[in-house]
């Protein structure tokens, strides 16, 4: 990619942004405003933002599921249409494995619906370059779900994971 491309953790001017690129998404499920300004305040170690030209061209959230120090649970994660296909998506992951939220994890969990074909071929390449298993199992139903219209979520467990050792992930 030759434009230029920042990665960093979000702050709380960052989450209308985040939202945006939800909402534009069409894909994913868009949060209230707020949920996403929550995440950039406290939880913002575990989430990050690619900037290019001072805009947010994409985001990832995640958290450290209470009581599972070993696990980062990706959320969410999307990059605007114009910057997909580009490698942006797994930049993303790489830096949040690579940042202080996600120190100490070795195990990252995410679901991901059957059709979502982008995001399965994302997680699967990242445990490609991890030199790890990916894991897949049902989370949760799509019955689960109030009303219709809402597919299966499959866990992906991908590890466990050393960054130390040898691996094909991106560098920061
Ligand atoms: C999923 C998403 C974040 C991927 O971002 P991206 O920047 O386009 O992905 P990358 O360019 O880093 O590609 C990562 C891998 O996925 C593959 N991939 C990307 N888009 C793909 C597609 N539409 N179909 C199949 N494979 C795809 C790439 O070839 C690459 O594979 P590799 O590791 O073998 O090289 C992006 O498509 C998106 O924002 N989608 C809408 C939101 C969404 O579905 N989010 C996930 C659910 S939370």
């Amino acid at each position: 990619m030759n434009e230029t491309i920042t990665f960093r953790n979000p702050t709380i001017d960052d989450g209308a942004a985040i939202w945006k690129v939800v909402k534009d998404s069409g894909v994913l499920d868009l949060n209230s405003a707020y949920l996403y300004l929550l995440l950039s305040k406290d939880f913002a170690e575990t989430c990050a933002v690619a900037e290019m030209n001072g805009e947010i061209v994409g985001f990832i959230t995640g958290y450290r599921p209470p009581g599972r120090e070993s696990v980062i649970f990706v959320w969410q994660i999307g990059v605007d249409a114009s910057a997909r296909g580009k490698g942006l998506g797994k930049r993303l992951v790489s830096y949040l494995l690579r940042s202080q939220g996600a120190r100490g994890a070795s195990i990252l969990e995410t679901t991901i619906s059957p059709s979502n074909d982008a995001s399965r071929a994302l997680f699967r390449g990242i445990a490609r370059d991890l030199g790890v298993p990916c894991e897949v199992r049902p989370c949760f139903a799509a019955s689960q779900f109030p009303g219709t219209g809402h597919e299966d979520e499959e866990l992906f467990r991908i590890g466990p994971y050393d960054l130390s050792q040898p691996n094909q992930l991106i560098e920061f």
